[in-house]
């Protein structure tokens, strides 16, 4: 493990039982309350993406706003927001996904990037992965092309960062 990721790792607090019993939930508000965690957090994007040609950070509705502004800000790039179903208030596309129980839908303005536009996708955490396979067919389907998916967190053993690398995407992740 890097600076970086040992830091934000050890500021990362973990709350067992939560939502449910035998989850053990990955909590990032300490991450963000501390401000040397959240500092080195974001300089581990910018680190990676610095002196990239970045046209654009996708970032996942709620917690992926939170390192996509700050990232988008740092690199000069825009901002682009992948909602939840039924927030966004133009034409849009639509992508569902699979949760534990049911489905959920994740939305882009169909106007939100230009075709070929260079796009970073973040998240706080990859889980399952359907979340950031939702949102990466979205912007696929608007034509950019996305260099990485980048999250704070990795799972591992719920196999979601590597169901995204089979479907040909990138990933980095700062821990795990
Ligand atoms: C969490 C997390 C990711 C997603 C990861 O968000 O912030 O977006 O789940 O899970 P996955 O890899 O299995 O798809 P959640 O859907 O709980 O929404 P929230 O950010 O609005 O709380
Ligand atoms: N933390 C935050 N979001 C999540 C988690 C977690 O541990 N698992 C699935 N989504």
């Amino acid at each position: 493990m890097d600076y970086f990721s040992e830091s934000i790792k050890k500021a990362i607090r973990t709350v067992p039982d939560w939502p449910k019993p035998g989850v053990a939930f990955r909590d990032i508000t300490t991450v963000l309350q501390d401000k040397t965690a959240f500092r080195k957090l974001i300089d581990a994007f910018v680190h990676r993406y610095h002196g990239e040609e970045i046209d654009a950070v996708a970032a996942v509705d709620a917690r992926g706003f939170i390192i996509g502004s700050a990232l988008a800000y740092e690199l000069n790039a825009s901002l682009v927001l992948v909602r939840k179903k039924g927030k966004l208030p133009f034409d849009t596309l639509v992508e569902d996904y699979e949760l534990e129980y049911g489905t959920a839908s994740v939305e882009l303005h169909k106007d939100a990037f230009k075709p070929g536009d260079k796009v970073v996708l973040v998240d706080d955490l990859i889980a399952t992965g359907g979340t950031m396979l939702a949102a990466s067919r979205l912007i696929r389907r608007i034509g950019a092309e996305i260099v990485e998916v980048a999250a704070m967190i990795d799972l591992p053993d719920l196999g979601g960062s590597r169901k995204l690398q089979e479907e040909g995407l990138q990933v980095y992740t700062v821990c795990s």
